[in-house]
């Protein structure tokens, strides 16, 4: 049976990192977390005390790091030059400074070719903002998944907190909605839905719920391809 490349986009916090491992997990598929990398690369330049918004400085960095992407049972490890810091990534520091590097076109030129590279054989769902339109424009199957903004904060709120993080709602409803619109507005790999992309709109769905959906959508291109 062909193995088939599933891209899922959408905005911050939308639900699709739990979303896609799990769709890989159960399909045999490897899950690959785009954000983790351009989130990698903003953790370097802050260690190295690099201005995120130094494009040429950031290039040189991302372009010297290695990176590595391993799941392991329900989570994704992330390898900095060695290191795991699959924790150090996700803090709203990361999300406050991530939107420079992840405009910057040298970054995403690193990033989209380290990304093909480890999908061309297919077997794969990657999660991020342009996988259906730039880094897989021929992936057999597209999701674009959305949900309210407020929905997403209540998430991503509860996310920090099972981590020890504590945080107002509304200052993560702040973050989201700044980083969307970063998303949406830079010129090279911009958040946006592919014309042959399945809209979900997860806003009132379980994550069982959504994981089904894909699920059939992808048993579907599978049997049919
Ligand atoms: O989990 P969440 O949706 O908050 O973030 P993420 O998917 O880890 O992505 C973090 C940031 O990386 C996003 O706000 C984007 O600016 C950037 N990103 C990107 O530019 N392109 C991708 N393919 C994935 C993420």
């Amino acid at each position: 049976m062909r193995r088939i490349i599933i891209a899922i986009d959408g905005p911050a916090a939308s639900g699709k990192s739990t979303t896609a491992r799990e769709v890989a997990r159960r399909l045999g598929y490897t899950y690959i977390d785009s954000g983790a990398m351009y989130r990698a690369v903003t953790l370097e330049a802050l260690r190295e005390n690099v201005s995120v918004h130094n494009r040429d400085k950031v290039i040189e960095l991302a372009r010297e790091l290695d990176l590595k992407l391993r799941s392991h049972e329900s989570k994704t490890i992330i390898y900095m030059n060695g290191e795991d810091v699959s924790e150090k990534i996700r803090t709203p520091e990361i999300d406050q400074n991530i939107s420079p590097v992840a405009a910057n076109p040298g970054v995403r030129a690193i990033m989209v070719k380290k990304q093909q590279a480890m999908g061309e054989a297919g077997g794969i769902v990657m999660d991020g903002r342009d996988i259906g339109t730039v880094v897989f424009p021929h992936a057999d199957l597209k999701i674009f998944m959305i949900a309210s903004v407020k929905e997403r904060a209540i998430r991503r709120k509860k996310e920090l907190e099972q981590k020890g993080v504590k945080i107002d709602l509304e200052e993560v409803e702040k973050d989201i909605e700044y980083r969307d619109k970063q998303d949406i507005n830079r010129n090279h790999g911009p958040l946006l839905k592919s014309d042959d992309a399945v809209e979900l709109d997860t806003t009132r769905l379980t994550v069982e719920e959504q994981i089904r959906k894909i699920l059939e959508l992808a048993q579907n291109k599978i049997e049919t391809s």
